[in-house]
């Protein structure tokens, strides 16, 4: 029965191919949803396009989807709602992404994301199965929920009553997050290391529950968080998922980073994260070597583009529910005070330069995730 149902969904996105593929622009919501939008413009969702991401941007600046065929794949995942994404895909076909074309600055809109009906699986990456519906919109909850509760409903969509739980249980996010597999068989990034999700998942840790309701039309007292917690942006609301903790022994000291999260602390090639350990006595600070976390992707033994790496050259990231010891050969002493700072780099410092991202604040700017001190 699952399988029919896929192949009619496949057989309807032949079909219909084209006309299908539009959505509702997101200013469409702001009326209703303010906070909502508000949140998601602030968010990485609504900035994923070359022209708003200069990190991005300078990546597809060297790759040969760009200089050598003049097509935007990065379009499935990047701007999903172009109108004209099927070209994007569709080998021999030009497309590339355009600042004057709408559907391409809707980055990954409202709509998009609300009518996901499904997720394929796939070896290179997974794809969205869309809802060929304008103006019906999926969610964790049913138009007999919102009865239930006495909610108003929208006299500007429907809300879809059936196959909606990819948007409580998170799958949902791993149309495009899950995994991004390069022509060598490399997972350039992939949330997918560790699938069993046991105490949260991809929406209960990046779209908490907030204050504020979730139209104007009800009052709904919280809402879910539509700003996208992450390594760009609102990453405090993350940092409870990380616990530092340390223990003193008689010569030497250990610390403890457990990374309670069911992926990778972080996953895109380029970051570089840092652990900073200093030791305050008596008014000065003792910096300690510092720990580095990192997973370099890379061919011949060299870090190299996503597009031509073949192998990991290094990882030293820390994994999906992993705790790490990191030992210091420091004797801790009474009123000692140990200062301990987790934060990272967008993109490692190292490749700064060849990237002409000098200048760029957010390639540049060590975000602090967290900071303990323990006194003695
Ligand atoms: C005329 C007002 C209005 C407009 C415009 C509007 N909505 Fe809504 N929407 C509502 C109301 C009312 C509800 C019912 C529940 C509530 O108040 O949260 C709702 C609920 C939803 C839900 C499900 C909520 C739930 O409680 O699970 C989604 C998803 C949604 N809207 C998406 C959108 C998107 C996407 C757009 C823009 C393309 C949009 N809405 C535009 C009024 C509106
Ligand atoms: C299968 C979906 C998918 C495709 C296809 C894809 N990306 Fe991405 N990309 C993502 C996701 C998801 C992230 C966020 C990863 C993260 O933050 O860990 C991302 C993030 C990035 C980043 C980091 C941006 C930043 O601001 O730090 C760069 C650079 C990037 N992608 C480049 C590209 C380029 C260039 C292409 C096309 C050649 C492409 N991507 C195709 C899903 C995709
Ligand atoms: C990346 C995917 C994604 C995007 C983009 C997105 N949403 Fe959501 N939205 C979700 C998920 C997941 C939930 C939480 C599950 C649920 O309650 O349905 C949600 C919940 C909602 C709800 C239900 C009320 C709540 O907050 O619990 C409304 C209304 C809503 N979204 C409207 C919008 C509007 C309006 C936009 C654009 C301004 C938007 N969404 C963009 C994925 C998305
Ligand atoms: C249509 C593809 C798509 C879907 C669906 C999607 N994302 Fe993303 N997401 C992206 C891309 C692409 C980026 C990177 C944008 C960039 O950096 O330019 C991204 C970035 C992010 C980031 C990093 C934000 C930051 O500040 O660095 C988080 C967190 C995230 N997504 C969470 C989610 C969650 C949670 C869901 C499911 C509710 C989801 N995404 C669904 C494509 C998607
Ligand atoms: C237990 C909470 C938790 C769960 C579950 C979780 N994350 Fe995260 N996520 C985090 C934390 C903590 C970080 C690291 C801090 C940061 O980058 O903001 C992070 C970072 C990210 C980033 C940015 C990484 C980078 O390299 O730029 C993306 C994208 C992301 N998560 C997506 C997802 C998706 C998609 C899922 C579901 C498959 C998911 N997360 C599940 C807590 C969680």
């Amino acid at each position: 029965m699952k399988i029919l149902s896929l192949l009619f969904t496949l057989a309807f996105a032949l079909f219909a191919n084209d006309g299908a593929h539009e959505f509702a622009p997101s200013k469409d919501c702001q009326t209703c949803h303010t906070q909502i939008y508000d949140e998601y413009y602030g968010s990485m969702h609504a900035n994923s396009t070359p022209d708003k991401d200069a990190i991005h941007k300078v990546i597809w600046d060297k790759h040969p989807h760009n200089t050598k065929l003049e097509q935007y794949s990065c379009g499935k995942c990047h701007t999903p709602a172009a109108n004209n994404l099927d070209k994007m895909l569709t080998k021999g076909e030009k497309a590339m992404p355009d600042v004057n074309n709408k559907t391409h600055q809707e980055a990954i809109s409202c709509a998009y994301c609300h009518r996901i009906q499904d997720i394929e699986k796939h070896k290179q990456s997974n794809t969205n199965i869309m809802s060929k519906t304008m103006k019906s919109y999926f969610s964790s909850k049913s138009s007999s929920d919102i009865s239930k509760e006495n909610l108003k409903e929208s006299s500007y969509h429907k809300i879809i009553t059936t196959q909606n739980e990819h948007f409580k249980n998170g799958n949902v996010c791993i149309g495009c997050h899950s995994h991004n597999v390069n022509q060598f068989e490399l997972n350039i990034c992939s949330t997918n290391e560790n699938e069993v999700m046991n105490y949260a998942n991809c929406v209960s840790c990046h779209m908490p529950k907030v204050k504020g309701s979730a139209s104007t039309v009800n009052d709904t007292k919280t809402h879910s968080f539509h700003g996208f917690a992450g390594a760009h942006f609102n990453h405090e609301m993350l940092e409870k998922h990380i616990v530092i903790s340390i223990q003193k022994n008689s010569d030497d000291f250990n610390i403890f980073v457990d990374n309670q999260t069911s992926h990778a602390l972080l996953m895109h090639p380029l970051r570089l994260a840092v652990l900073k350990i200093s030791v305050v006595r008596a008014n000065k600070t003792i910096e300690l070597e510092k720990e580095v976390f990192v997973r370099v992707i890379g061919k011949d033994g060299k870090p190299a583009m996503p597009w031509v790496a073949n192998e990991v050259i290094k990882d030293t990231m820390l994994k999906a529910n992993e705790k790490r010891t990191i030992n210091r050969a420091f004797r801790i002493e009474s009123d000692d005070r140990v200062d301990v700072v987790l934060g990272y780099f967008l993109v490692n410092p190292v490749a700064l330069d060849s990237l002409g991202l000098k200048e760029n604040k957010a390639a540049t700017e060590f975000h602090l995730l967290k900071k303990e001190s323990f006194k003695f």
